[in-house]
């Protein structure tokens, strides 16, 4: 189990941009954990780890954030206020999950009957206000 200890918010986006670094085409990525534990923040590391300047931000009311200017289109979903799968029926999620890009999941685990057997697993935890635990796990 590899875990990171973040003891601000900078360190979290850096964790993130190196762990980035060697994501492939169709990758899914799970995260897991509750409001403020980082996830968002996460993302924007992210973002910056496949190359792209843009600033990721919650895609809480739109369940959907597209950023195309990396090596890879990254698919920012966030299940938080997701009610029902067939929501995704709508937008067509399983074919983002094959389009060659990232899919990357807030609160995907609202919803884990959605997610392919080869999601990663990434857990957010609260240490104290400004140290986050990250792991990557199994489920
Ligand atoms: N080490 C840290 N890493 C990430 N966020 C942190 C850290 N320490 C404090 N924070 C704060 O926690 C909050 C995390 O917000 P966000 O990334 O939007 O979380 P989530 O998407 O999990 O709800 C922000 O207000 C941020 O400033
Ligand atoms: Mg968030």
């Amino acid at each position: 189990m590899a875990t990171f200890t973040s003891n601000r918010v900078e360190e979290t986006i850096e964790f993130a941009r190196d762990w980035a670094r060697n994501l492939q085409p169709n990758d899914v990525i799970a995260l897991l954990g509750g409001l403020g534990t980082g996830k968002t923040h996460f993302v924007k590391g992210l973002l910056r780890g496949v190359g792209s300047a843009e600033d990721a931000t919650s895609p809480t009311f739109t369940l959907l954030h597209e950023y195309r200017s990396g090596r890879l289109p990254v698919f920012h979903f966030d299940f938080y206020r997701l009610t029902q799968p067939n929501e995704l029926e709508e937008i067509a999620f399983d074919e983002y999950l094959e389009d060659g890009g990232v899919t990357v999941i807030e609160w995907a685990d609202r919803f884990p009957e959605v997610l392919p057997e080869r999601t990663r697993r990434l857990h957010f935890e609260v240490l104290d206000e400004s140290r986050r635990l990250i792991s990557e796990r199994a489920k």
